[in-house]
């Protein structure tokens, strides 16, 4: 039994109480969906900036009443020091998701990428320090990376950030780090690999790659590849990135404490792939896209090729994802086609 799937079993005895900030969100909701499975109760924060009350809406579809009432939903924005202190009240573990995401937002508007993702982030530290919570895990990334060319990334060798965004995501675990010394106080963060999966939101100029493209797929419409089309990302299904949450917040090992952890699944899938892969899904599920991509400019800020190296999320927190790029693309399919069309 691997790590993870004894967690599954063994939380559900034991209840614990965790906040997820972001709840709204794509991998907010998808956490907030597994925690209430696991019969845990769970406390949201978000103020809606780019999440929806859909998302909360079709979780609380998909689980039964009594687990539904075990969650608590507080409208709030991690940029006020009252609502992060409230939300922390009588929590075991935080699972920090909220901010901006994507990188042209943060080069268009720099300075509210920067007031939600560093002073919200500082907010939530202080807050959740205060209430004497067990682990603090947030939602780091891989564009921390930056400009160095290694393949594939491993934790402790980066570069210099390309985009605002990435600087954010920095500071964070900058952060995180001067809280475990100054404070004693148990940080993990995650730096995600462009993670996909339901709910993963298709509309709007910042949306990502794999839900713009299915939806403009399943709509007869021009998919954009920016740049060459082989531009690599290392393409991580939502199941694997809540496993990941899930590992880190519980573990007790002290080693595995004040890291941070590349989460994906150590593969390397290029653009042109990519959208073969989604046509060919699409194809399988009975949806027809006949039109060839649209090749257009590099974007500004994009890191040219991505792959983790999750050798130290395995060894230390027992991570071990379930799903590969096909197998995740396969799983989230029908939720697209359902939800796009
Ligand atoms: N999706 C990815 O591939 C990816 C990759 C790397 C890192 N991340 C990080 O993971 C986290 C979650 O991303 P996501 O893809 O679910 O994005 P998302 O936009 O779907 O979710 C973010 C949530 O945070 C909320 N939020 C934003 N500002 C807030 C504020 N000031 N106060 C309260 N709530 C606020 C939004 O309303 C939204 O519900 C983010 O921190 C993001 O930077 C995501």
């Amino acid at each position: 039994m691997t790590p993870y799937e004894s967690l599954l079993r063994t939380l559900p005895a034991a209840p614990k109480t965790w906040l997820i900030t972001g709840v709204a969100g794509f991998i907010g909701s998808n956490l907030l969906e597994t925690l209430l499975r696991l019969d845990q109760r769970v406390v949201g924060l978000d103020n809606f900036a780019t999440g929806h009350q859909h998302n909360l809406d079709e979780v609380q579809g998909l689980v039964s009443q009594e687990q539904w009432d075990r969650f608590t939903f507080t409208t709030g924005d991690i940029r006020n020091l009252d609502d992060c202190h409230q939300a922390c009240l009588g929590v075991d573990y935080v699972l920090h998701q909220a901010a901006l995401g994507s990188v042209p937002r943060s080069i268009n508007d720099p300075i509210t990428t920067n007031s939600t993702n560093i002073d919200g982030f500082l907010n939530m530290l202080v807050a959740a320090r205060d209430a004497q919570v067990e682990s603090f895990t947030y939602a780091a990334s891989s564009s921390t990376y930056g400009d160095h060319p290694g393949l594939p990334k491993v934790e402790d060798v980066i570069g210099k950030p390309l985009s605002p965004y990435a600087v954010t995501k920095y500071v964070n675990e900058l952060y995180a780090d001067v809280f475990a010394r100054a404070y004693g106080f148990n940080t993990i963060g995650l730096r995600y690999f462009n993670v996909f999966g339901k709910r993963q939101d298709p509309d709007g100029a910042y949306a990502a790659v794999i839900p713009k493209w299915t939806a403009a797929m399943i709509n007869g419409e021009d998919v954009f590849i920016n740049g060459d089309g082989e531009t690599s990302r290392d393409f991580c299904f939502i199941d694997n990135t809540v496993q990941a949450n899930l590992l880190a917040a519980t573990t007790t090992e002290a080693i595995a404490r004040n890291q941070v952890y590349n989460v994906a699944v150590s593969g390397r899938t290029d653009l042109n792939q990519l959208f073969a892969a989604l046509k060919h899904s699409l194809a399988h599920n009975g949806v027809s896209y006949t039109k060839d991509p649209v090749y257009r400019d590099f974007r500004a800020g994009d890191v040219r090729h991505s792959q983790a190296d999750i050798g130290k999320a395995q060894r230390l927190l027992g991570y071990a994802p379930k799903f590969d790029i096909q197998t995740g693309i396969e799983q989230a399919m029908p939720w697209y086609i359902r939800f796009l069309k």
